[in-house]
């Protein structure tokens, strides 16, 4: 059995020997810069983990974990452009580098490049594989639909925002598992209890991103703080405030809410004619989520899925002993800062 430490470290340097010699350089150029600008490649990582519980030819399965982190690292790229991000991973983001033509085109081939890296399964394990695979991709920009779509929204629910998250993030980390677990020729039931303990893990991983959207230092996070706040997100924080705010905090926030902001005003206060500032508008909405209460909802939010993911774990018929590596890196999520 590898620890975390080795399978991060296998990853890595599979990732630096990856060729991508293709031309034209301009359209794969922002696809290098945004596969090296770092990322804590868990979703590879969880992937050779989950493989790892029954097999210790992790190598042969690199080319699939490549194509998840590639696959991955697209999804932010387009992100990033319907989000209006200026910061990933402390960098600017590729549509400020280059421009969202460049984001759209580049996210487009790393998405052909992550199907080909996937397909190169063997046979035998092709088409469960490419059925997962596929599976979650098209759930994953349901997922990003809702989001957008609740932007506009006053009304979303609980309900409707965990299963955005479900689809927009948590997928992705449980097709890892159990990609995984089905390249490991593991039992059925196995490759499900993992899948269910990526889901759980991804709900409190997208709980803990929204929460640091907000109360995160960017210099560790490496994107900008209040982006939700700017675009509208119905976060799990945004849906509980104005559920269990009173009277006037409830119409301060919808103030807010309907308050346009000038983008090119970056200062620290006042308004344009176009709208208030950035820092502004964010300011006020974290001083209503502080004083509504929310960010100890959303941990305690948090905790419960990290509980459920770990109980997943525990029903997992292999021996304790293989299953601490994952357990030990699913808490070393539990904390994280970025
Ligand atoms: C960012 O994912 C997108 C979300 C699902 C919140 P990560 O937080 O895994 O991003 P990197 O790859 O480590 O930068
Ligand atoms: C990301 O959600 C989900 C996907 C990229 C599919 P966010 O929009 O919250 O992720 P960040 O905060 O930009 O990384
Ligand atoms: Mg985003
Ligand atoms: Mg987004
Ligand atoms: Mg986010």
């Amino acid at each position: 059995m590898k620890t975390f430490d080795e399978i991060l470290a296998t990853f890595k340097q599979a990732l630096a020997d990856m060729p991508l010699d293709r031309q034209p350089a301009s359209l794969y150029e922002p696809v290098r810069y945004e596969l090296s600008l770092g990322g804590k490649r868990i979703r590879p990582v969880l992937m050779l983990m989950a493989y790892n519980l029954y097999r210790d030819d992790i190598e042969a399965i690199l080319p699939v974990a490549l194509g998840l982190e590639t696959y991955h690292n697209y999804t932010l790229l387009h992100d990033d452009v319907m989000d209006r991000a200026d910061m990933r991973r402390g960098k600017p983001t590729v549509h400020k580098v280059w421009n969202e033509n460049v984001a759209i085109l580049s996210g487009d081939s790393m998405l052909v490049l992550a199907y080909k890296l996937i397909s190169q399964t063997d046979d035998r394990h092709l088409r469960p594989v490419l059925d997962i695979f596929t599976e979650t991709a098209l759930e994953i920009g349901e997922g990003q639909q809702y989001d957008l779509e609740f932007e506009t929204r006053i009304d979303v629910t609980e309900e409707e925002y965990i299963e955005m998250i479900r689809l927009k993030t948590s997928v992705l980390l449980a097709c890892a598992l159990k990609l995984g677990a089905t390249l490991a020729d593991a039992p059925a039931e196995d490759a499900d209890l993992l899948y269910r303990f990526g889901e759980n893990l991804g709900l409190a991983f997208q709980l803990q991103d929204d929460l640091l959207d907000v109360y995160g230092d960017p210099a560790t996070f490496g994107k900008n703080i209040g982006g939700d706040i700017l675009e509208g997100k119905k976060t799990f924080m945004l849906i509980n405030a104005l559920r269990l705010a009173d009277d006037k905090q409830r119409a301060e926030l919808q103030h807010w809410l309907a308050t346009p902001v000038d983008l090119d005003n970056i200062g620290a206060a006042g308004c344009t004619p176009k709208g208030c500032s950035r820092a502004e508008k964010i300011a006020a909405v974290t001083e209503l989520y502080n004083q509504i209460g929310v960010r100890q909802l959303a941990e305690e939010r948090i905790e419960r899925y990290f509980e459920a993911a770990f109980e997943c774990l525990d029903n997992l018929n292999v021996a304790t002993d293989s299953k601490q590596h994952l357990r030990i890196f699913a808490l070393s999520l539990m904390g994280r800062k970025y």
